[in-house]
């Protein structure tokens, strides 16, 4: 039998928000957007716009809710991006964080509750965005934009963009 070797692998997980000065303006930058002065990078300027065109009517300017739909200013911070596609993509999601069976049958329970709640007409329905090809092509652009927003680096209007 053949042994195989022993694979080591590195993974490196870099993450932490970086303050650098440029033309003494603080440029702040995470792992999903770059943000100045209540400026932008140009995919989260996109996933401004998106936002504004599809998604403002439910859920209010700058993301911060309506009485039909959440604040997705705080519901962001229990989304990772790949639960935030499915959620806007697909619209159910199970929601919960770190690896604890507890938090996600907890979750799992809520999103049957959802379920229930919509079936009886008590919950309003988030659509679902699959087939709309500009939500499709920018929900990662669209998550950037709310995770700035929840940050508090952009206000609730139109941002400037960010030159490279
Ligand atoms: C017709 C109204 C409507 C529109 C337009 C809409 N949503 Fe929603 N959305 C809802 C409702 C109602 C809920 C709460 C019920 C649910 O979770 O399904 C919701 C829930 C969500 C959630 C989950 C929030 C949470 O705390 O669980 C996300 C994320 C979301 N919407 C993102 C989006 C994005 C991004 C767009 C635009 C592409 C969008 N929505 C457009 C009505 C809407």
């Amino acid at each position: 039998m053949k042994k195989t070797g022993l694979f080591f692998q590195c993974c490196l997980l870099i993450f932490s928000t970086q303050y650098v000065f440029a033309n003494g303006t603080e440029v702040v930058e995470t792992e999903y957007y770059r943000a100045a002065d209540g400026d932008v990078d140009p995919r989260t300027f996109i996933g401004w716009n998106v936002y504004h065109q599809v998604c403002v009517g439910c859920h209010g300017v700058g993301g911060t809710g309506t009485e039909t739909a959440p604040d997705l200013t705080l519901s962001i911070e229990k989304l990772s991006p790949g639960q935030f596609r499915l959620k806007v993509l697909h619209t159910t999601i199970v929601k919960f964080t770190g690896d604890d069976w507890r938090l996600m049958e907890q979750a799992m329970l809520e999103e049957i509750t959802k379920h229930e709640q919509r079936s009886r007409g008590e919950l309003a329905n988030m659509p679902r965005w699959e087939y709309n090809p500009a939500v499709k092509a920018n929900v990662d652009n669209i998550y950037r934009y709310i995770r700035a927003r929840a940050d508090n680096m952009i206000g609730k209007y139109k941002p400037g963009i960010l030159k490279e």
